[in-house]
């Protein structure tokens, strides 16, 4: 049994594995809930209690999905939600709004959707050019207050834009790209966390699959991932190697890469929990397994010696 951590400072008790539900509507748009509906219950019968939603998965999906599963399971106590608001879709396309009006109905309509009465962590998925961050983040305040939410994150915040929403202290989590491959919020934002007390929520924890060991030289990269710069010719080609040489820590502990490379994320300070995408079954259970590895202070050094910050 894995011992529950706090997230951060916000009272939030949660199992360091938890499910990025990014996917969870992917197979299913066509058909019905059903799909998501089965990775999500099989994660929670095995311990997973931290789940990462947005109102931007399938345009309320994924939300909806983790609602009426929850419900129907009879599952939502000691279950921690988090999900996230600021896209607006329009005729004209997305437009980011982090106006305290849009997110007060944000919130709102994330709690329909995810038919709970509270919001364990509600982040400003992405920051708009026009609203002053402490305004935002203010907003979510009275919605703490009011009882709608339990705490406050943000995510793809830069620096200076984490500064002036924690201006009041009110922020309590903050999520961001950060992976083996791009370890730069390591330089600036980890320091800033620690000295404020924010736990930092990695997104792309095993880069999109590449570090996973599904992939060699000669795979065929999909469309949807062509786009991403890790899976560039000559980057991916260097990159596959690097995971390769992953493989003696993963045997000594008779595990898989991904589970060396999630359980490298727990020694970092400001981590509390990971939050990797899992498209089927057998890959959230397969990634619950990485709690239970402690890697050894050499361990750690021989992946930060593959993997440097730049
Ligand atoms: N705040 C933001 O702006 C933001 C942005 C992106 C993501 N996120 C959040 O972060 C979460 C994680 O990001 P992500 O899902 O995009 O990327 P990720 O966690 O780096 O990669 C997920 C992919 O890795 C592969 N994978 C996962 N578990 C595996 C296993 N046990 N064995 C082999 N392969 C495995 C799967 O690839 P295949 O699909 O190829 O099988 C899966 O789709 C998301 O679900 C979402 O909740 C937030």
């Amino acid at each position: 049994m894995i011992e529950k951590v706090e997230l951060g400072k916000t009272g939030l008790n949660i199992h360091p594995i938890g499910l990025g539900a990014n996917k969870i509507d992917e197979e299913n748009k066509k058909t019905n809930t059903e799909y998501g509906g089965k990775v999500l219950s099989t994660a929670i019968e095995n311990g997973l209690n931290f789940i990462d939603t947005a109102y931007y998965y399938g345009k309320g999906v994924s939300e909806e999905i983790i609602g009426k599963t929850l419900k129907e399971n009879n599952s939502r106590d000691g279950i921690v939600i988090t999900t996230k608001g600021a896209h607006k879709f329009t005729n004209d396309g997305i437009i980011l709004d982090n106006s305290p009006a849009f997110l007060t109905n944000a919130v709102d309509e994330s709690l329909k959707r995810l038919q709970t009465d509270v919001i364990d962590l509600f982040y400003i998925h992405f920051p708009d050019e026009n609203t002053p961050k402490y305004e935002a983040i203010g907003a979510l305040q009275r919605l703490k207050e009011a009882g709608k939410i339990r705490s406050i994150g943000v995510s793809n915040f830069s620096m200076d834009q984490l500064k002036e929403a924690n201006q009041d202290g009110y922020l309590n989590v903050v999520q961001a790209n950060y992976n083996l491959i791009d370890r730069s919020a390591e330089k600036e934002i980890f320091p800033f966390m620690l000295e404020n007390d924010i736990s930092f929520v990695p997104y792309y924890p095993l880069a999109s699959g590449l570090l996973t060991e599904k992939y060699t030289k000669e795979t065929v990269i999909s469309d949807k991932n062509k786009a991403r710069p890790q899976f560039q010719d000559d980057v991916f080609m260097k990159h596959v190697e690097k995971v390769k040489n992953l493989r003696g820590i993963a045997e000594k502990y008779d595990v898989k890469i991904h589970h060396i490379v999630l359980a490298f994320y727990l020694t970092r300070a400001p981590i509390d929990a990971v939050i990797p995408g899992a498209r089927n079954t057998d890959q959230v259970l397969s990634n619950l397994k990485a709690a239970s590895i402690q890697l050894t202070p050499k361990d750690i050094q021989i992946i930060e010696d593959l993997f440097p910050l730049d």
